[in-house]
């Protein structure tokens, strides 16, 4: 199915280059199943790649000059030398290329100039990874060409730390792990702190289930304060509780969880500390019951990731809240939203036959609300990692 994508990506090349790309790759947005905000808390997350990808042609040149192209990007080359990349030095979509490339020269690799050429039909700022893709694709394309042998576990932390110290966005590893890492059919168990990784197969046809996706349709955005903030009150939690890192709280609930956070200076950082801890074991919990094959108890387990989400962490929206609260309503197993939060998509779990009903009913609950945007949706299969597409 990737291959007309690949033909079309290299001829886009040629017209604009005037050469042969000397190959094409592509990397995949994902959802998460759950495990959200957890990856800065060296926590679990259980995400999913989609069939939506970033394609990156790609051709060397000899000179040290670097010209990005996007299809996405407003028509214009964008071009610089390796020599010159700094933190910032690139702004707009061009980052993201031009911060893979900055993290490999810091990661000591020696770079020739490329002219690149992007193309993705990962939607943008739907909280489904499109900055994640577009880097991945790169560092995986410069891999590749020039045999640098980059694990891809630690592929993906260096393409965090270009979104970190080059684009400036305080995000954690899932993303880009997830783009790089998952398999076709499965969901991928990540554990953040040592990244270490299971395949955990996610056969949702062979349950009589699907993952639908609702498009919020309202933009969120991770360099933002929001973000940022959250990240840092969990920090200050996991310091006041005296652990490293929130992962590393014992009690994962109850009356156990509450005496612990009581330690906690005020409501705020309770509720993010307390979010964090319950959300890792309900990853747990989830990977337990996609290892058992009872895939339909997988639905309160999101829902209860939602509220979470909404009560503790604060980080639903009107919108992502609506639709969560109208799949249920219309008979879904389960939702909740994914990703970073603050609007983006939301994920329902549920039988094929409802999907028409659960749409309708979501669409007509956003039409009844001033100045909400139509709600777009589409159903998801876990498709392959990042990969050599020709
Ligand atoms: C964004 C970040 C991830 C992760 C999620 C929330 O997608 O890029 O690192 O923190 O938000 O789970």
């Amino acid at each position: 199915m990737n291959e007309p994508h690949a033909a079309v990506v290299a001829e886009e090349f040629v017209a604009l280059y005037g050469r042969e790309p000397e190959g094409v790759w592509q990397a995949p947005g994902r959802i998460n199943l759950i495990g959200e905000h957890t990856d800065y808390n060296d926590g679990f997350v259980l995400p999913v790649a989609l069939p939506h990808a970033a394609r990156v042609a790609v051709a060397r040149r000899d000179d040290g000059v670097v010209r990005v192209h996007s299809s996405q990007g407003a028509g214009a080359v964008v071009e610089f030398t390796v020599d010159s990349l700094a933190p910032g030095s690139v702004a707009g979509w061009a980052a993201y290329p031009a911060g893979a490339l900055w993290v490999l020269r810091e990661d000591g690799h020696a770079l020739p100039g490329i002219d690149l050429h992007l193309d993705s039909d990962v939607p943008f700022g739907a909280g489904l990874s499109s900055s994640a893709a577009l880097q991945c694709a790169v560092l995986l394309a410069l891999d590749d060409l020039l045999g640098l042998g980059v694990a891809r576990p630690r592929l993906a932390r260096l393409a965090q730390r270009a979104e970190n110290d080059y684009v400036g966005a305080p995000v954690g590893v899932m993303d880009q792990t997830a783009s790089l890492c998952c398999a076709e059919g499965a969901a991928l168990f990540l554990d953040t702190r040592d990244m270490a990784q299971r395949q955990v197969p996610l056969d949702l046809a062979a349950a009589g289930l699907v993952l639908l996706v609702v498009d919020t349709r309202v933009e969120h955005g991770h360099a933002d304060g929001a973000y940022r903030q959250r990240r840092e009150g969990c920090e200050r939690s996991a310091d006041l509780l005296g652990v490293k890192a929130l992962r590393d709280v014992e009690a994962s609930g109850g009356a156990e969880l509450d005496a612990l956070l009581a330690r906690l200076p005020g409501e705020e950082l309770r509720r993010l500390a307390r979010h964090v801890v319950t959300e890792n074991a309900r990853v747990l919990e989830a990977v337990r019951l996609l290892d058992e094959g009872r895939l339909r108890a997988l639905g309160p387990v999101l829902t209860a990731g939602h509220a979470s989400q909404r009560d503790d962490f604060a980080i639903s929206c009107p919108q992502s809240d609506t639709a969560v609260d109208t799949a249920l309503v219309a008979g879904a197993l389960g939702a909740r939203q994914t990703g970073g939060g603050f609007g983006g998509c939301v994920i329902v779990l549920t039988e094929p036959a409802r999907v028409p009903g659960i749409t309708a009913a979501i669409a007509a609950a956003y039409a009844a609300r001033d100045g909400w945007n139509a709600p777009a949706f589409f159903t998801a299969t876990p498709a392959p990692g990042a990969r050599r597409l020709r």
